[in-house]
This record gives structure tokens, sequence and C-alpha cells, in this order.
């Protein structure tokens, strides 16, 4: 029997208090983990729990206000370090506390193991969530990390429910003024920039399909060429190529429909061919793209990422200036599973008139991100 959350807009009081996980708490667990985006498909929520309650060295701690439980933090020791997992605060009861009080209960669980250090993981679609942390005293740590299946899940990231649909977060971001100009080294190559007013239609997908492939990029593919040329000759929709060595290396695409309407500029594009990753060229087009962009004068510039977009691209973004105020959440049809998307990605295929991709409606959810002041 699992228990019900409280009224939605019940207030942490002085009886909030943490307490280890107990099997009745099952169900409202999984209800608060799902609730909070932390059930991932190649994760069984009830696998999790057991493994979890089964190692000496791992627990799982619930915040409870009032004996309801609204909050959750596991916590693991690995002989080395000490791992925090599966933090959550019901959204109705978030700002009020209950984060650092699970967090402090799962770090004060590790200290007692005498670990010294505690790390946590985020992904990389929940980065705004390192505003939480750093309030809690947590900082970047420099390292990279990196993993693979020993026990390789049945689905994977890219075949979420296996009904054919992806669970996706998309954020759009904000700059409100010229960002300082970060340092970078210009990156090796020849390299020219050249604004195609007019591009041949066949010329944009050669660009689009090769430089979004991997990143599911569909929107335009599932475009015919006549909707996708009006676009092109939009006169307020300025392409940029990005040549190295006399070969396109990859665009940017701003749109300033909206720049006399409301002095806005959005990057609607910008991206690289798969061999021109890595090496600098994409911090060399986005300085490029944002310094243009402010030469017109704007009050705002905006942009728009996806989880599927490449793993840094939040990074950089906000390493350029861009803020993120609103984060979507949204299932979509795997556009692998209507053609628009090969199956066997890196192939590449140039077929064109694909059938259209959609959104699937119903349960996507828009969160407000905390604005600049
Ligand atoms: C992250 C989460 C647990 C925070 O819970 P919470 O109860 O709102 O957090 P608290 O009220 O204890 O906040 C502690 C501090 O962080 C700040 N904070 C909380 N969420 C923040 C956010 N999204 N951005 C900036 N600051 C934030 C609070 O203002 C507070 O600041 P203070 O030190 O000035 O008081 C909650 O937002 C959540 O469940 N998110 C979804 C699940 C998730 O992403 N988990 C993390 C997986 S890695």
């Amino acid at each position: 029997m699992g228990r019900a959350y409280g009224p939605a807009d019940r207030a942490l009081t002085r009886e909030f208090a943490t307490r280890p996980y107990e099997s009745a708490d099952r169900d409202v667990v999984v209800a608060l983990w799902r609730r909070c985006g932390l059930v991932v498909p190649w994760n069984d929520p009830d696998e999790d729990i057991a493994a979890f309650m089964q190692c000496e060295n791992a627990t799982i701690l619930v915040g409870c206000g009032d004996s309801v439980v609204v909050a959750t933090a596991a916590a693991g020791y690995d002989g080395h370090r000490g791992w925090i997992y599966y933090v959550a605060a019901h959204p109705d009861q978030r700002k009020r506390g209950a984060g650092r009080q699970v967090v402090e209960a799962a770090e004060a669980w590790l200290r007692e193991r005498s670990a010294a250090k505690v790390q946590i993981m985020i992904r990389t679609d929940n980065w705004p969530v390192a505003r939480f942390y750093a309030r809690l005293g947590y900082q970047t740590a420099p390292r990279t990390t990196m993993q693979r299946w020993l026990s390789p899940p049945a689905v994977t990231e890219f075949d979420d429910s296996g009904d054919g649909t992806l669970a996706i977060s998309q954020t759009r971001l904000e700059m409100l003024a010229p960002p300082p100009r970060p340092r970078f080294v210009q990156p090796g190559g020849k390299l020219a920039l050249l604004h195609a007013p007019t591009p041949p239609v066949r010329f944009f997908r050669y660009l689009y399909d090769n430089v979004g492939e991997r990143w599911f990029w569909w929107e335009r593919r599932a475009m015919d060429d006549e909707a996708l040329a009006g676009i092109l000759a939009d006169p307020l929709v300025e392409l940029y190529v990005l040549y190295v060595d006399g070969a396109p290396a990859g665009f940017a695409e701003l749109d300033l429909n909206e720049l006399s309407s409301s002095q806005t500029i959005s990057l609607n594009l910008l991206g690289l061919m798969p061999e021109h990753l890595g090496k600098g060229y994409g911090r060399y087009l986005m300085t490029w793209a944002i310094d243009s962009a402010w030469r017109r004068e704007p009050k705002r510039l905006v942009t728009t990422i996806r989880s599927l977009d490449h793993p840094h691209a939040a990074a950089v973004l906000q390493q350029h200036g861009f803020v993120p105020f609103e984060q979507e959440r949204m299932t979509m049809e795997d556009p692998r599973r209507c053609g628009l998307i090969p199956a066997d990605v890196g192939l590449g295929t140039t077929g064109y008139g694909r059938p259209a991709a959609t959104l699937v409606g119903g349960d996507s959810v828009v969160t407000p991100l905390p604005r600049r002041d």
C-alpha cells in the first residue's frame, strides 16, 4: 500500500524529518521520481530500489513533511567516494528546503562511513539543476565521466518506451546584452564565412542533413522543397556557411523576423559537419554568429537546444552568455521510425520527401526556469 501526496499547497512544517526508506514508501517514492523526471527507460525504479536496499553501503532516505514523503535522496559509498542519486523534491514543495535537507541527510550518512568527498552526476538535459547544488556548496569537478554497460539494458535512451516515442527536453535560452568575449583560439585551416542569401534547397539539405543527422534534427527534413525554399528565400532568415579549406564545415542560421516587433533575434540553427566536431570550429562559429546578431542592435538574442543535441551544446551556449529561461519536457515520435532519420545513423542518406514526424500531443510540460535579475 502506498501513501498519497499531501495537499498541493502543504508547506514544509517544523515536522519535516528525514528517515530511511521503508517498503511501504514504494508507490509514493516511484511516483515522486516519475513526477521529477528521474525515471529513465533504462533504469527500472523497482530494481534500483531493491539494489539500494540490498547493498549495505547504500541507502535511500526520504524526507517527510507531516509524515508525507515529499523528498528523497539515495546515497552509496564505493569505498573511496560517496555518491548521491535520486535527489527529488515534490514540485509543490520546492524552494522550501526539502531538497537541501535530504541531501544533507545523505551527506551525513556518507560521512558516518568515512567518505571524504561526495559526488553527484547531472544529466546534460538537466543541467539547470546545477544551481541547486551550487547553493549547497557543490562545485563543478574538472572530470569527464565515461561509462560502459556491463549488462546492456533492453531499451536505450533513443528507444524510450518501446512504442516508438522519445522523451526529450527542450530548453530555451536568452541573452540580454552582448557578452564579454570568451577567450578562444582561432582553429586551424583556411576559414571563410559566407552569407548564402538564397541557397539552393539541395545545398541547404546537404548542410542540414549532414550536420543534424546525429542530433536528430528532423523538422526541416520533414518539409517539402517548396516550404523549405520559402524559408531560404526569406530575406530575414540569414544563412551563414563556414568553409574550412574550401569545403563546407558547418552553418548558422539567424532569424530576424522579430527584430522590428520585439527587438529579438533568434539563433535558429548552428552546427558542424561530423568531421569538424571537437576542433574549435563550433566556438568560432558561435562567437561569430553572436557578434553578428548583436551588430543589428537587438534587445534580446534567443536560442533553443534539445536533450538530443551535442552533449556540450548547453555548456558552450552558457559560456557564450546565454542563460536558460524555460524548459519543456515532451514526447515525440522517434524520427527514425518514420524514416526521417536513418535507423543506422552515420551511413547517411539523401532521400527527400520523407514522411513527417509529429510531436505526440498531450504530455508536454513547460517549466519556467529562474530568470536572471
Ligand atoms: C533539485 C530539487 C531536489 C531541489 O529541491 P528544493 O526542495 O526546491 O530545494 P531547496 O528548497 O532545498 O533549495 C536549496 C537552495 O537551492 C536553491 N534552488 C533550488 N532549486 C533551484 C534552481 N532550480 N535554480 C536555482 N536555485 C535553486 C534554493 O533557492 C535554495 O537556495 P538558498 O540556499 O538560497 O535557500 C528539485 O528541484 C527537484 O526535485 N528537481 C527535479 C529532480 C532533479 O532534477 N534532481 C536532481 C538530479 S541530479
